[in-house]
């Protein structure tokens, strides 16, 4: 790794003062581990890019810019071959009101098919929808969290008309590998099922035997039923900047996306644009660099985590199994000892939590340390 980046990486941001979402939630003396959202600067090529823009003094109403969708046409050619026409892409202001739009284009009286745990606002989708989901716990099977699709099948009933995943996996870190997506592309070719296919952490993938295969490109036999949804924001840490992308092959589909978005989302702001053409025009040693710095601060957690952590392949979140200590509610028990984490219970799996290790080693000792004696501290209460 060279010296720069793993300094910047290594160095801690003083948040302070910016309403971050993240560091507002607990009282300060409580460590957020929480929301995917890193606690590292952005790169300088992005911040450059936003500051040109700003030395005109006009945020107007903004056009996407043709080039945008150049970008990440050769971004999406670049990293994972695959070759995606102009008009398949829908911009968006981000890709959980993508996910909500899709679940719009499922008719009323049809539902929603979703693994779980998976992504908190997956489980919101088919209620803000006015449709029903049909939530299929995933299978571990040896530390593997795999789609379970004997128990898809069997939960799946006439009305059931789409499936929504998200890969590489939140919160267990699964980049799915090439037989599950043949094995995925299947079941939802058999079920006349359309996919939608959350990738937005495809960039991060700390496995070296892993690699992102988006399934569209893969199995392009079943592309025609597929929502495929990117954004530069995780990777380059600027999910405040609100600017994702839809994937979309089938014009039919394509037309009833956009008619869900019809009138009620908000453009893109000129800034959006400006970061994420700048990222994805990126193929500089940045992301490459956050990657190697993620597997060290992965490695020091699976030191002090042992077979509590799922193997993970990617993203920066950690999957803990904390079944054994017996809580019913886990993020006011570890808040009170000063860890903030995301509940099992808010992925459709108590038992759990997931804890974000994007951030400086230095944070992330203390955070092991609260972790730690939080555990040992109710194994204590427990057992004596
Ligand atoms: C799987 C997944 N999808 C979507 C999002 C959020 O996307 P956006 O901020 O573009 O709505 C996140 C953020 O954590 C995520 O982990």
């Amino acid at each position: 790794m060279s010296a720069p980046f793993e300094k910047q990486f290594d160095t801690p941001v003083n948040r302070h003062g910016t309403q971050s979402t993240k560091w507002l939630k607990f009282p300060p003396d409580v460590l957020p581990m929480w929301v995917a959202d890193m606690d590292f600067a952005a790169p300088g090529f992005i911040l450059d890019a936003l500051r040109e823009r700003l030395d005109h003094p006009v945020l107007g109403y903004t056009d996407r810019p043709a080039s945008l969708n150049e970008a990440l046409r050769d971004w999406l050619a670049h990293h994972f071959g695959w070759e995606v026409p102009d008009a398949w892409i829908v911009w968006v202001p981000g890709v959980v009101p993508a996910l909500n739009l899709a679940a719009r284009c499922v008719d009323p009286g049809d539902n929603l098919l979703i693994p779980t745990p998976v992504y908190h606002p997956f489980l919101d989708l088919a209620a803000n929808a006015g449709i029903r989901d049909v939530r299929v716990p995933m299978r571990l099977d040896h530390d593997v969290w795999q789609m379970d699709m004997d128990a898809m099948s069997a939960a799946s009933d006439t009305h059931t008309r789409m499936l929504m995943i998200c890969n590489p996996q939140n919160p267990t870190g699964r980049a799915y590998d090439a037989e599950e997506l043949a094995a995925l592309a299947r079941f939802v070719e058999a079920n006349d099922l359309l996919l939608v296919s959350d990738e937005i952490h495809c960039n991060i993938v700390l496995d070296p035997a892993s690699r992102h295969i988006p399934v569209a490109a893969a199995h392009p036999e079943i592309a025609r039923r597929t929502i495929s949804l990117y954004a530069a924001t995780k990777v380059y840490n600027i999910p405040g900047i609100s600017c994702a992308a839809a994937v979309i092959p089938d014009p039919g589909l394509r037309r009833r996306f956009l008619d869900a978005r019809a009138g009620l989302m908000p453009g893109i702001g000129p800034l959006g644009f400006i970061a994420s053409e700048a990222a994805f025009k990126d193929r500089g040693p940045w992301v490459g660099e956050l990657v190697d710095y993620l597997r060290g601060n992965l490695a020091l957690l699976a030191a002090a985590l042992g077979p509590r952590l799922t193997p993970l392949q990617a993203t920066y979140l950690a999957w803990i199994d904390v079944r054994d200590l017996e809580l019913e509610h886990t993020e006011p028990y570890f808040v009170q000892h000063g860890l903030g984490i995301s509940p099992g219970e808010q992925f459709g799996t108590p038992g759990y939590i997931r804890l974000n290790f994007a951030c400086p080693r230095s944070v992330l000792a203390d955070g092991i340390e609260r972790l730690n004696s939080a555990i040992e501290a109710r194994l204590n209460a427990l057992h004596g």
